[in-house]
């Protein structure tokens, strides 16, 4: 059987009023481009979302997950944007994210971020598509976490006996490139071990465990080990299966009710909660201290390759519930809290995460002056 993949390839290539959000011509030209892929066969459905600066290609297709045309077709929209658009228009930030120049057939490492999932379709297929702004991969550990191993989040961890088995989390290191595949339950405490330091470990791939079933996978790239400075945050997305032995949409979207302390924010540089908004309601403007983070929630069905919404492909905008507006207030509360510490740890991130803006700059200038105290 034909299997399916998405593939949910995203970049900031400029944006209005600063780091703010995207002129529409540019998601109307980005639409343009998956449309004529559409009618070439060459892609089965799409859909272009946007969340603070960032603009999302959300492709469905069956040409299996790292394809080289795929990647490609993305990349090439990219840079059209950029030069037909954010360049003439001197959009801020204009092709901020493309770091390389040459194309070589994957847009991991070269500034993109991409989360990518090949499955075979059941007889019912609902997926959620998660995009966050303002923060980094890091934003989904604990929320991972929550949803395919935290019982008090996923009833169906104790109730369903599919999801009673447990799943297998891939975990990637990002400072060494390498994956290390741990089962929950009875790995969870070596799991926390490793997700708790979320600037080097983050989750990449989520299988179930009763049949290696692909059930989650998220972006992992990180701008400033590519760059090797700051150039902007990772910004990530994440794909999630749901329903009929994986965890249901409500227990997915549970997992964000409370919000989490996350990197990014202003100059990537300052703990901010992630706060879930509606991308209908335009909630996804960015306003206070550049933030705080946030994230939106695309649901669809997948169905015979292609992406069925609420009207065509338009995904259901899942954090517009009444519900989510008492966790939008508890995030702006905790986003005054923390500024109230100003540049002072733990409001400002680690001075690692710093050595990619102006830390090392201070430390140079200063060396000379570091004396040892007098005895
Ligand atoms: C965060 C972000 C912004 C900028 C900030 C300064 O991801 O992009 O918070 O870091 O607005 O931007 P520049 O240095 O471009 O003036
Ligand atoms: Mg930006
Ligand atoms: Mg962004």
């Amino acid at each position: 059987m034909v299997k399916t993949t998405i593939s949910v390839i995203k970049a900031d290539v400029g944006s209005i009023a600063g780091h703010t959000c995207p002129n529409v011509k540019m998601i109307e030209l980005a639409r343009e481009k998956l449309s004529e892929a559409r009618d070439s066969r060459m892609i089965k459905s799409f859909y272009v979302y946007s969340i603070g600066d960032d603009i999302g290609l959300v492709i469905t297709h069956d040409r299996g997950e790292d394809n080289p045309e795929i990647h490609g077709l993305a990349w090439n929209i990219f840079k059209e944007i950029t030069e037909k658009i954010s360049k003439p228009l001197k959009l801020y930030a204009a092709g901020q994210d493309l770091l390389k120049d040459a194309f070589s057939g994957n847009v991991k490492g070269m500034g993109p971020g991409v989360a990518e999932l090949e499955f075979e379709e059941r007889g019912s297929d609902p997926v959620i598509v998660f995009a966050a702004d303002k923060t980094s991969p890091a934003a989904w550990n604990l929320i991972l976490y929550r949803i395919f191993a935290d019982p008090s989040n996923t009833a169906g961890l104790v109730i369903d006996p599919v999801l009673h088995d447990g799943f297998i989390f891939e975990v990637m290191d990002l400072k060494e490139g390498k994956i290390v595949r741990l089962k929950t339950p009875e790995e969870t405490y070596d799991l926390l071990s490793l997700i708790g330091t979320i600037n080097r470990y983050v989750i990449s791939k989520i299988y179930r465990a009763r049949d290696n079933e692909p059930a989650a996978s998220a972006s992992t790239t990180r701008l400033s080990y590519i760059a090797g400075k700051y150039v902007g945050k990772d910004d990530p997305v994440l794909i999630v299966r749901a329903q009929s032995g994986f965890p249901a949409v409500g227990e997915i979207l549970s997992a964000f009710a409370i919000p989490h302390l996350v990197p990014g924010w202003m100059r990537g540089s300052h703990y901010g909660p992630l706060m879930p908004v509606s991308f209908k309601k335009k909630h996804n403007i960015i306003s206070y201290f550049d933030g705080p983070p946030r994230v939106i929630a695309m649901g669809w069905q997948v169905s015979n390759g292609a992406l069925v919404g609420v009207e065509d492909n338009e995904p259901v905008d899942l954090f517009d519930d009444p519900v989510w507006d008492y966790s939008r207030e508890l995030a702006t509360k905790i986003a005054f809290y923390m500024r109230t510490m100003g540049e002072i740890m733990p409001a400002r991130i680690e001075s690692e995460e710093l050595e990619y803006t102006s830390l090392p700059k201070v430390l140079e200038k200063l060396k000379e002056r570091f004396l040892a105290p007098e005895k």
